[in-house]
């Protein structure tokens, strides 16, 4: 286990799903977050895959002009989900009271979790699941930045400096013990929302 019980603890401490009730048809980063984003998507995604945005909302910052084979959506509202113009299909879960993803094994080509990690409780059991839904080299993209809803992110992330942040993503990798060396992205930023992202790919 990567985390302690200590360290998976928020300061709000109710049930997520009641802090999701209300949908936020907003942008959680600024323009130059997404723009980034996006170029890594067009960068690293093909129209053939199958694909998974967990943990998502009304955007999934993937390339307009690309047709992709599936895009499946996952997140606590589903009235923000059902406004996700990119989603072929979509289910909502609490993934801090169930981690069980419900897909067969080797199922996508790649996973999406874009400003989200944070807000894992249980992020081994999460990304065990990722690692299993993905095929043999797939892949799987965890961005973030330096923005959050405090109170709902986990303690050992608030705790955490950006390149401490970069650290304990790739350790939810290394602990699943089923992804390559990933890769990292690292822009610090102090005028616009710095950008990271950590790419592995399913062994
Ligand atoms: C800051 S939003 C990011 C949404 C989207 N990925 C984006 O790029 O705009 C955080 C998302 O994490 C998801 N989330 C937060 N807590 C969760 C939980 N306990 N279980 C499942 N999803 C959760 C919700 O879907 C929520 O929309």
């Amino acid at each position: 286990m990567v985390l302690t019980a200590e360290e998976r603890r928020k300061l709000d401490e109710t049930d997520d799903t009641l802090f999701y009730l209300q949908p936020r048809l907003v942008t959680h980063v600024d323009q130059l977050f997404i723009w980034q984003l996006t170029n890594l998507y067009r960068q690293y995604l093909r129209p053939e895959m199958v694909i998974l945005d967990l943990m998502s909302s009304w955007v999934s910052h993937l390339p307009k002009e690309v047709k992709y084979a599936r895009v499946e959506g996952h997140g606590l509202n589903a009235e923000e989900l059902a406004h996700n113009p990119q989603l072929d299909r979509f289910f909502v879960q609490n993934l801090n009271q169930n981690q069980h993803l419900p897909y067969e094994d080797a199922t996508f080509d790649a996973v999406l979790n874009t400003v989200s990690v944070q807000y894992l409780q249980y992020p081994e059991a999460v990304f065990r699941e990722i690692a299993r839904i993905l095929k043999p080299g797939g892949i799987a993209i965890v961005s973030f930045s330096n923005r959050m809803f405090f109170t709902k992110a986990i303690q050992a992330w608030i705790n955490a400096s950006e390149k401490e942040r970069v650290e304990l993503v790739k350790s939810y990798f290394a602990d699943s013990g089923m992804f390559g060396e990933p890769e990292v992205i690292a822009r610090p930023s102090w005028f616009s929302d710095p950008f990271y992202a950590v790419i592995a790919r399913r062994k």
